[in-house]
């Protein structure tokens, strides 16, 4: 979704609890307890959380096993799971499958073939429905146009565009043909897509003229033609024609998709390329510590596993339903449970291309009425900016086809919590308030629709998934003591390697409790005396906001692009719709004229794209650092909210 304003707008302004410093999800009550109705766990496909949990702990291997075999393989694994080489882990290793086995050919054999895979719903009021059959025949026909092009196994191909169904089907006809997608979400501009691109080496691109957002366009071509010109590897781009604007097309390098899709070359007959379990499925960035964003790489074996299974479990998915998850295909959320999970399920979705609240903020819940939905899996901060809005938005429109909620992507606060359980729910619809991350492939931390919730806290490893809260020796933290979240065993939709980069993946998720051999997810929590985890927050660089994960040495790095800049340091403060803001301070550079606000954010707007934009940036003469010249952000924090700046010996002057 190609800008930040598709969420309503946050006021910019901190309620006295943000003040003090907590985080939006830990003022909880942790023994305020919603118990399942007898409607829900009738319905329910696993009934007993506790047992099923506690009997895939046994051994988690012959869980995933036993998982594994629900899908299709032209080969079975001879391994399940190969840790010889660990943190290099791999899954069912011999097998041979492709995750568009699972998500397209295998439907052919069923009546799924005929049932609705997708309704799409344009910002404007657009509308495309298209079955399994369907679907798979334009992911053939486009498998087809990418060979023609020369993209071969193991190929990275990289898409950009906004919510549109031909960005579902770039990524499948990728995947079909065995090459390696990276999805560069369509809210980032020119500098972080040329950084993906070289990162990648792709030499292909897929993109659209624009997109559409609130009305107005985004470009999302030129951003794309500025971001070849200084990257240097792409040979051809592919263009969807969404908006219908002018656009530059440079002969014998860039193509419309529908004059490819018109070829005699597009058959809609294509081998599915047979992948071995562990052969690379696709990248997607994500920020880290450092500057660069690291690719987080996921393969076709594993991953198919961990996403079906919670999928179908955590929302509980049957063939009547229709599930809507609101994020975009660009990020995690989107490749999981947009593309390839609802797919290999064979559940329906939903896909709305525009912002929440445009023309007026009923629009979710209007489309929620007009096509049925059942399942609505969201984030926070979409919540809390619909909440802004008043219930009667809401209370418009006939919501009672909803069944189950889930969110994702940042600690949800109570509040907003019991108003979408309340509001949007009809007191009857769980939520599934389901923690994980790019790396995790799919849902780590989440009730089952049978689960006790507690507003606020995302409950319990999901079964097969072994997590705890530790302190810094790896002892576990005593109920209610604020740890570290680590996750103790592997799992198959885990990430393999950090692209290009496998010293990176060890040092930053493997070397903390490296003699214990545990996964360290970078989150703090900790965990009440049911076992129930509460996440408290990230306890690196990464700032989440709008549930968007930002790396504050990338936005830094933007800033100091700048020519009048020469030193800039980056914090999170607490937002009440967007979780956090990000607050920036710059050193001007010397000599030279003073930058204006405006300017900065427009720079950085240019750079990152509107998701990274600061809210606010101050122009300062110095940086708190230590003596060893790192940045003492938890100074500029207390000092951005009017807080005690603590103990300074260690700052350098
Ligand atoms: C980080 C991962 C996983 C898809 C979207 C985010 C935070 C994620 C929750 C939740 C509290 C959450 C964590 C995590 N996070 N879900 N339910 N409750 N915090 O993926 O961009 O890779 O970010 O998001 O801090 O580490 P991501």
């Amino acid at each position: 979704m190609p800008d930040a304003n598709d969420r309503p707008a946050a006021d910019i302004h901190t309620s006295s609890k943000d003040a003090a410093g907590a985080p939006l999800g830990t003022a909880a009550d942790t023994s305020e307890v919603f118990q399942p109705s007898e409607e829900v766990i009738s319905a329910a496909h696993i009934k007993d959380w506790e047992k099923t949990r506690e009997d895939a702990l046994k051994d988690p291997v012959a869980f995933w096993s036993e998982r594994a075999r629900e899908l299709d393989w032209y080969e079975p694994w001879t391994t399940a799971l190969d840790d010889s080489e660990a943190p290099f882990y791999k899954w069912f290793t011999g097998g041979k499958t492709n995750v568009v086995l699972n998500a397209l050919d295998r439907h052919m054999n069923t009546a799924t073939k005929n049932k609705i895979a997708f309704i799409w719903e344009g910002e404007n009021g657009d509308q495309r429905t298209m079955s399994f059959f369907r679907l798979r025949q334009e992911v053939n026909k486009f498998a087809n146009v990418l060979k023609s092009m020369g993209v071969k196994k193991g190929d990275r191909v990289t898409i950009y565009m906004g919510r549109i169904m031909e960005i579902v089907i770039a990524m499948l006809a990728t995947v079909k043909i065995g090459a390696v997608h990276s999805v560069v979400y369509g809210g980032f501009s020119t500098e972080a897509l040329a950084e993906r691109i070289e990162d990648a080496r792709s030499r292909v691109l897929i993109t659209a003229d624009g997109a559409w957002i609130r009305g107005k366009t985004v470009k999302l071509k030129n951003i794309a033609d500025d971001a070849v010109a200084r990257s240097g590897y792409v040979e051809h781009v592919i263009v969807v024609k969404r908006t219908g604007e002018d656009v530059n097309m440079e002969a014998a390098r860039d193509y419309w998709y529908h004059d490819l899709m018109a070829l005699p070359i597009a058959s809609p007959v294509c081998e599915t390329e047979v992948m071995d379990a562990e052969d690379p499925l696709f990248i997607l960035y994500t920020s880290g510590t450092t500057g660069r964003p690291k690719g987080v790489l996921h393969t076709h074996g594993g991953y198919q596993v961990t996403i079906s299974t919670t999928l179908k479990w955590v929302f509980d998915i049957k063939d009547e339903d229709r599930w809507w998850c609101a994020a975009d295909p660009g990020w995690i959320t989107g490749h999981s449970y947009i593309v390839y999970g609802p797919l290999i399920v064979g559940a329906t979705s939903f896909l709305y291309e525009g912002a929440p609240d445009f023309p007026y903020p009923d629009r979710w819940w209007k489309l929620v009425e007009q096509y049925g939905i059942t399942t609505l899996y969201t984030a926070p901060t979409a919540i809390r900016g619909l909440m802004r809005f008043g219930e009667s938005w809401p209370q418009r429109h006939d919501l009672s086809s909803l069944r189950i909620l889930g969110t994702v992507g940042e600690p949800i606060n109570p509040e907003a919590w019991k108003w979408y359980h309340k509001v949007i729910g009809g007191d009857r619809c769980p939520i599934m308030d389901t923690w994980w991350q790019t790396e995790t492939g799919g849902h780590m931390i989440t009730p089952l629709p049978v689960t006790p919730l507690k507003p606020g806290s995302g409950t319990k490893p999901f079964p097969g998934i072994d997590m705890d809260v530790v302190r810094e020796d790896g002892s576990t933290c005593s109920p209610n003591e604020e740890g570290k979240l680590v996750i103790k065993q592997p799992w198959p939709g885990m990430l393999r390697t950090v692209y290009g980069d496998p010293e990176r993946y060890v040092q930053q998720y493997w070397s903390e409790f490296k003699s214990q051999g545990w996964y360290l997810t970078g989150d703090s929590a900790r965990k009440d005396e049911d076992g129930y985890i509460w996440i408290i927050g990230r306890l690196d660089d990464v700032i989440k906001v709008a549930g968007y994960r930002l790396g504050t040495a990338e936005i830094e790095s933007a800033l100091v692009s700048h020519p009048s800049v020469s030193e800039a340091a980056v914090i999170g403060v607490p937002d009440e719709v967007k979780g956090n803001a990000i607050h920036a301070f710059c050193i001007p550079k010397a000599g030279g004229a003073k930058p204006t606000e405006e300017v900065l954010k427009k720079h950085v707007r240019e750079e990152m794209g509107p998701i990274a934009v600061p809210a606010k940036i101050e122009l300062v003469d110095k940086l708190p650092k230590t003596r060893s010249g790192k940045i003492m952000r938890r100074v500029l924090r207390a000092k951005a909210l009017g807080q005690d700046v603590g103990d300074l010996s260690t700052m350098e002057d």
